[in-house]
């Protein structure tokens, strides 16, 4: 068993499309717990720090400021494998690359605005989980 924690936002355009209980299904459905959720307003310190390896791309300031314009949902899951099986559940960030059946797949055409974020290894899952998450907030 390799049970692992990892970090998910539903991002601005994900709440304002009304997808919010269509992402979270997908995860359930595949056997994955959660531990920790919650619907916020991204503060930029928070979006920064999330982003920091990004910090000088060309799309930078406007992935920064999609992130903090509205709403987002910040989910906690638990499970085996979760950090790989939630990214293949989310499906690849370049919408031509994105598979259907995935996330992004079926609803995203857009490499910034694509809905979904998940920590991508261990220690960056171990550093989202908290900038997002207190520990008292995770079941
Ligand atoms: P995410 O999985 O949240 O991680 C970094 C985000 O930056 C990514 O999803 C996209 O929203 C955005 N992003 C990554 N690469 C590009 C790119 N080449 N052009 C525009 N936006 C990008």
């Amino acid at each position: 068993m390799d049970i692992k924690q990892t970090l998910i936002l539903v991002k601005p355009d994900g709440v304002q499309r009304g997808l919010i209980g269509e992402i979270i299904t997908r995860y359930e459905r595949k056997g994955l717990k959660l531990i920790g959720l919650k619907l916020l307003l991204l503060p930029h310190a928070k979006a920064e720090e999330l982003y920091a390896i990004h910090k000088g791309r060309p799309y930078y300031d406007r992935l920064i400021e999609f992130m903090t314009e509205s709403p987002i949902v910040a989910i906690a899951v638990e499970g085996e494998n979760a950090i790989q099986l939630v990214r293949l559940i989310n499906g690849a960030t370049d919408p031509l690359k994105s598979a259907p059946g995935s996330i992004r797949g079926d609803f995203s055409n857009h490499i910034t605005y694509n809905l979904v974020h998940a920590s991508d290894c261990l220690e960056n899952a171990k550093h989202e989980l908290g900038i997002l998450f207190s520990p008292e907030e995770l079941c």
